[in-house]
């Protein structure tokens, strides 16, 4: 994919969202969700850690996975927060890879509790991408050369996975009962909540965008995980992110 940067900054200029105070952030940046599990996957993987961000405590940090720089992030939940902080860390530092690592709802029988599923595109009931004035829908896809590095990892360490198009929901308490069904029937894999909003501002700055979840619950059988469970299948989930670096 072509690169377009623009407006690059320094690590010493803040935006209203990120203030680095001079520590570099990574051109390959994981993007949890919660800025705690940042910090988790910061003090658990990487070396040579420093925290480049803590405004509204959306904790970041920069270190080395072995020896190449990765930086991680959280980003909140939903498309407008992922949106400005993945925006941010394009066009003002310069981030060219970025993967989001998260859980999500799987809607198909196929699927189990702690499969991986990789994001080949986003379908949303969001408004989000109006913004850009296309003259018919766009799908948003992810980077084809990130997801191709993470199914090959993924099948090398023996990971379940399901690749294809997720739902990015603004809605988690929906008031239509049959929703999710009918995203279901179009084949949709998974619901979550920000991927499309990351993979239009990655199409749209000509950087590179994946997402890696593991399933947290079924919308079909209703199964769902513990928080201790979920902890244990979400590391292997980011150690296939952190080959991506
Ligand atoms: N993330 C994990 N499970 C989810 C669900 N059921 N809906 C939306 N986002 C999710």
């Amino acid at each position: 994919m072509s690169s377009t940067p623009t407006e690059v900054g320094s690590t010493s200029t803040p935006t209203p969202h990120i203030d680095p105070k001079g520590v570099e952030i990574a051109e390959t940046i994981l993007l949890p969700g919660d800025p705690l599990r940042a910090k988790f996957i910061a003090e658990t993987y990487l070396d040579d850690v420093r925290c480049f961000n803590e405004v509204r405590n959306m904790l970041g940090f920069t270190g080395t996975y072995r020896g190449r720089p990765v930086s991680v992030m959280g980003t909140g939940m939903g498309i407008p927060s992922i949106s400005l902080y993945s925006y941010e860390l394009i066009h003002h530092f310069g981030v060219k890879n970025l993967i989001r690592v998260g859980t999500c709802g799987a809607m198909q029988e196929n699927m189990e509790l702690y499969d991986v599923v990789i994001a080949q595109g986003a379908s949303t009931d969001s408004n989000y991408l109006q913004q850009f004035n296309l003259p018919g829908n766009w799908a948003p896809l992810s980077s084809y050369r990130l997801l191709e590095q993470a199914k090959r990892v993924a099948d090398e360490r023996g990971q379940r996975t399901h690749v294809g198009n997720v739902l990015s929901s603004d809605v988690f308490y929906g008031a239509d009962p049959d929703a999710m069904g009918k995203w279901a029937r179009m084949g949709i894999l998974a619901v979550e909540m920000e991927s499309a909003g990351l993979f239009a501002n990655a199409a749209a700055a000509g950087v590179d965008a994946l997402a890696l979840f593991t399933v947290s619950d079924h919308i079909v059988t209703n199964a769902k995980t513990t928080p201790e469970e979920r902890q244990k299948a979400f590391t292997g989930m980011i150690e296939i992110a952190l080959e991506l670096a």
